[in-house]
């Protein structure tokens, strides 16, 4: 496929159609020894680093390289998709792990692979979130400097509440009662996790940990010294504009447009779904929709830090997604913002108790997050990407309903004390949210 890397300045000289293009290619394409796939003397770590001694091996199912290219796992119903149980990926820790050639979960977590439409328009309600949460926290530590007292905030974005902080009159925040996001308040909508902040820092460790293609950008000389910090013969993996060609092509990804039945029984049967939804308290995490200010995607994005390329690195590009909202004939509200069907608040939620254990199946937290906590699934797109659950091991949509324990144990026990019909209207209602008609 493509040999040389694509640097930002050649990237920038593109039109965002060819740009798609170039990152549709990478995508799709399977990487080449001659391109620098695989990683005989560096992990899958997000952190650049080396093995103790070579991979016995070039290919490797567990800690990688395993995939020949993104779409490999990403192509279900069509390229940009979800994955079948085979696609799942095992991921560390995240940091400095060790290869591990085993399926124990003490050595890595086994996550089923998501799909990426509508990513870009993720991306920007985060970011947007982002910007009001930290925008809080500031307005609370003035408030605390000028009043001499310290002040407790409740943090809340998008009508999505994470808890509260207090900011001191010296500067400090206590952050023991925030929730659902880290203590930096930035919002990570990426990975089953929501840990990861951006198209752009998942693409650098998704090439790096399933094709062993090492982006400049993380991998070069710039930040470990070495052009070929895996030492498999090739220097420069993947250049700077490849990944913004790789972060504009997942970003620009249509949204699911959902699905309006034809079949009137099916129809009627999804709106009293739709309903049951609301009253069951579904929707207090999966919201069925999320207000966005701006279409704007801009590249680099706001809150990557060293080890993605960030603003103030490179010239931004902007991308406007409003086209894509535009043909997937979202609603705007009275203010003009577009009312983007994600199913989620974007937040993260204890999902397993003591009696309902089957999502609390990890053992390693991730990025300190507990291991029983996930972000809300999106349920856009839902009908096209069995099998469910972070681990891709739960059939159907009922069983993926049935497996909410923890903060989801309230509706989860409300779905199951529901008559057959009652619960067929809620899947009859999932069943519309199509990726593609
Ligand atoms: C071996 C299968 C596999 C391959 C190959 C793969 N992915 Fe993934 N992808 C996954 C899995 C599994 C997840 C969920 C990971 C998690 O929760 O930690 C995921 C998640 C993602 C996400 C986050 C989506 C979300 O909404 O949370 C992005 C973005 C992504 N992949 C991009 C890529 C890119 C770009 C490539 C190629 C460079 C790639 N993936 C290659 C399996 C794969
Ligand atoms: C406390 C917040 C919360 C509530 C309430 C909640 N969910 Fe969820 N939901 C989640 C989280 C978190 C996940 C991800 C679970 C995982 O994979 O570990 C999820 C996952 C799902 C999935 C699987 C999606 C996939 O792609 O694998 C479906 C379907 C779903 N929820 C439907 C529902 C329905 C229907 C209700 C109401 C009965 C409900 N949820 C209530 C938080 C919630």
């Amino acid at each position: 496929m493509v040999t040389e890397p694509l640097s930002r300045d050649a990237a920038l000289a593109l039109s965002a159609a060819e740009l798609r293009e170039h990152g549709a290619r990478l995508f799709a394409g399977k990487f080449t020894d001659a391109e620098g796939r695989g990683r005989p003397m560096s992990t899958q770590a997000i952190v650049p680093t080396k093995r103790r001694r070579a991979a016995r091996a070039a290919w490797q199912r567990l800690s990688g390289p395993d995939a020949g290219a993104c779409g490999s796992c990403h192509n279900e119903p069509v390229l940009g998709g979800a994955g079948d149980f085979a696609t799942n990926a095992f991921v560390s820790e995240g940091f400095t792990n060790p290869d591990f050639d085993t399926l124990d979960p003490q050595f890595s977590n086994e996550r089923g692979t998501n799909h990426l439409f509508g990513a870009g328009f993720i991306e920007l309600l985060a970011r947007e979130m982002t910007v009001e949460l930290q925008a809080q926290r500031r307005a609370a530590l003035n408030r605390a400097r000028a009043t001499g007292e310290p002040v407790k905030a409740p943090l809340l974005t998008k009508d999505v509440a994470f808890g509260t902080l207090i900011a001191f009159p010296d500067g400090t925040v206590d952050v023991a009662r925030v929730e659902g996001v880290d203590p930096d308040l930035v919002v990570r909508p990426f990975g089953q996790k929501g840990v990861i902040t951006s198209l752009r820092n998942f693409t650098i460790n998704a090439a790096n940990a399933h094709h062993g293609m090492q982006a400049v950008e993380r991998f070069g000389a710039r930040w470990t010294g070495e052009a070929d910090f895996d030492e498999d013969g090739v220097a420069d993996e993947l250049g700077t504009g490849d990944v913004t060609a790789l972060t504009v092509f997942q970003a620009s990804l249509p949204p699911p447009a959902g699905y309006e039945p034809e079949n009137p029984a099916w129809r009627a049967a999804a709106a009293r779904g739709a309903r049951r939804f609301e009253t069951i308290g579904c929707a207090s995490c999966h919201r069925p929709t999320l207000p966005l200010e701006s279409t704007l995607f801009t590249d680099p994005g706001p809150f990557d830090l060293a080890g993605t390329l960030r603003a103030g690195d490179a010239e931004p590009l902007a991308v406007d997604l409003a086209p894509l909202a535009e043909a997937a004939g979202f609603a705007r509200d009275e203010a003009g913002r577009w009312l983007i069907p994600v199913s989620s608040d974007l937040k993260r939620h204890p999902i397993a108790d003591e009696q309902v254990a089957a999502l609390g199946n990890e053992l390693l937290a991730q990025r300190f997050v507990a291991a029983d906590t996930f972000l809300t699934a999106e349920l856009w797109g839902v009908a096209d990407t069995a099998p469910y659950g972070h681990r891709g091991n739960l059939d159907t949509l009922d069983a993926a309903i049935r497996a909410h324990g923890g903060s989801g144990r309230k509706a989860r026990d409300a779905y199951a004390a529901l008559s057959d019909k009652a619960r067929d209207d809620v899947i009859a209602y999932l069943r519309t949210f199509r990726t593609a008609p």
